[in-house]
């Protein structure tokens, strides 16, 4: 079955996403992105958008991309979601990091702050990079316990 990664945006990121999307279906074609909206620049509230991506990825679905206009927003309204482990990621190290280290599932990006081509480069080292597990498998089983009291 193809990987899903389910991408969301508000109106701060719905630029960046419109040229993102394209780049990485082409880039990664066994991976299924499905676009989650929002569909154009007009005001819309990014909480709404975390939790549709959110939603998902916490049932276990896929991962997710979250984009608004600094990526924190959708970072802090992702991470209420049961399941999810959202980052704020600015370069390819901190990608790397962020999936090494922290076995993140969701992705935020600020439309407003991230270079498009640096957008890129950070989605293709996020998107390919394995958690390394071991110690770092402990620290995030004590989130998941936090997360569950
Ligand atoms: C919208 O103006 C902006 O606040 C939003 O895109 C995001 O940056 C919030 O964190």
């Amino acid at each position: 079955m193809k990987q899903k990664v389910f991408v969301g945006c508000d109106h701060g990121g719905f630029a960046l996403k419109a040229t993102l999307l394209p780049r990485l279906k082409e880039t990664f074609p066994q991976i299924e992105f499905s676009d989650l909206g929002c569909e154009g620049e007009s005001p819309v509230d990014y909480p709404d958008y975390a939790r549709k991506v959110g939603e998902k990825v916490g049932r276990g679905e896929g991962r997710g991309i979250l984009i608004c206009g600094s990526g924190t927003g959708m970072a802090i309204a992702a991470n209420k979601m049961g399941g999810v482990r959202a980052a704020n990621l600015w370069d390819v190290n901190v990608a790397q990091l962020a999936r090494q280290h922290n076995n993140t599932n969701v992705m935020c990006l600020g439309g407003r702050i991230v270079p498009a081509e640096t957008a890129f480069e950070i989605c293709k080292t996020w998107l390919t990079t394995e958690f390394e597990g071991g110690r770092h498998a402990a620290r995030v089983d004590i989130i998941h316990e936090m997360e569950t009291k």
